[in-house]
């Protein structure tokens, strides 16, 4: 359905989920260690590249959760994150000892406001931390992932000059947050292409996006940042995250693909598993999505309106641009309710067996559209009522 046409292989964006990390920090979405490790099972299942297991420094107990997943989990790679201290980057590497494939993530912000308020340094104590901190992880991994947090508020030049440094001390992936949600799609694309442009061997590293929900920009701000360049996008389960979440990796990947003709990029998940991992993750937090939401929300694939209904009967891409069942949910649903015509009606009871004329299917419509008037949604239960009890029925 995608009608742009770009004729080169699509780019490869790796997906670095948080759901573990920035996800279970945030109010409401607390995991057991164990229940920590079963999620985990289901992102390797799911495909992501990378799994970010916890913040090892933060608590026994975080580090311990995050060994098990090290020891347990193959097929994706673990990280762990620290922020650019020696404390931190031991405990990585200590809940990292197991791993397939081990990634330490430090991070250190670097906007004028973080740098003045929260830390108390200059920029030269930023860079020098920053640099110390990736020369640390070096030691214990050959994956290390720099983080400048709050990134997108941090002035430019800046940025361009850190990320150069900690490419030159050993990083790989140099990741660009939003840490606050604040930037918009065409600056965020800017951005990158400024890096990519002014970073020292540019080329050498992977760029990757980590954008905050605070505005309802993430998913459109990590599709901006692909088209600037970002080969690696950092997202959760649900969007689940700090205040207002993260990227949500559901949305983000079905726009890659429904739409990959317009991004020129594709990711390794397997699609099919997103709803079964997006409940799972929903029964262990107790946090559910709302109905509405793109993807896995109850009413993604749900029709109720007569003229929808009766488009969807004919040809499901008139109301639908890609399908329930690519993405783990077995089929649409047509909603009946006060809204729904009699198209669906017939097709509904169809599919329950019964076989009405003109008339008895005149009779049960009129009685249909009265029960919408004490009920919201109409269930198969009260539709072999009414048809059962139609005249002439036996
Ligand atoms: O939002 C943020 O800046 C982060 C970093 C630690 C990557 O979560
Ligand atoms: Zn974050």
């Amino acid at each position: 359905m995608d009608t742009d046409v770009r004729p080169e292989a699509p780019a490869r964006v790796a997906i670095f989920d948080t759901s573990l990390r920035d996800g279970e920090q945030s109010p409401g979405c607390s995991m057991t260690a164990a229940q920590k490790l079963r999620f985990a099972h289901a992102l390797a299942e799911l495909g992501v590249d990378t799994i970010e297991a916890g913040f090892p420094a933060s608590s026994d107990s975080d580090l311990n959760g995050c060994a098990a997943i090290a020891r347990d989990v193959r097929g994706a790679g673990v990280a762990t994150l620290a922020r650019c201290n020696s404390g931190d980057i031991e405990a990585c590497a200590r809940a990292l000892e197991h791993a397939e494939r081990p990634r330490i993530h430090v991070f250190i912000s670097t906007s004028p406001l973080h740098r003045e308020h929260k830390l108390g340094m200059s920029r030269d104590d930023v860079l020098a931390r920053a640099v110390a901190g990736v020369e640390q992880a070096r030691r214990y991994v050959d994956d290390v992932e720099f983080s400048a947090e709050d990134a997108l508020r941090t002035e430019p030049e800046f940025l361009a000059e850190i990320c150069g440094a900690a490419l030159a001390a050993g990083a790989r992936t140099l990741n660009i947050p939003d840490t606050v949600g604040y930037t918009t799609p065409a600056e965020i694309r800017a951005l990158f292409e400024y890096l990519r442009a002014h970073v020292k061997d540019a080329h050498k590293a992977i760029f990757s996006a980590h954008c905050h929900d605070d505005l309802g920009l993430a998913v459109a701000n990590s599709l901006a940042a692909i088209e600037g360049g970002a080969r690696q996008v950092e997202c959760t389960v649900n969007g689940i995250g700090e205040r207002a979440g993260n990227c949500a990796m559901e949305e983000l990947v079905m726009a890659l693909e429904t739409r990959r003709a317009y991004f020129g990029a594709t990711t390794g998940i397997h699609t099919e598993r997103l709803v079964p991992t997006s409940r799972l993750l929903t029964r262990i937090t107790g946090m559910g999505v709302q109905r509405n939401k793109a993807i896995v929300g109850a009413n993604a694939f749900a029709h109720e309106s007569g003229i929808h209904q009766h488009g969807m009967l004919k040809h499901r891409g008139t109301y639908e641009i890609l399908r329930p069942e690519a993405v783990g949910w077995a089929k649409s649903q047509m909603i009946m309710g006060r809204h729904s015509g009699r198209a669906a009606l017939a097709d509904r009871l169809k599919e329950l067996g019964f076989a009405l004329d003109e008339a008895q299917l005149n009779q049960v419509f009129g009685r249909f559209k009265a029960l919408t008037e004490k009920k919201r949604e109409v269930f198969d239960a009260d539709l072999e009522a009414l048809a059962l009890g139609i005249d002439g029925r036996t």
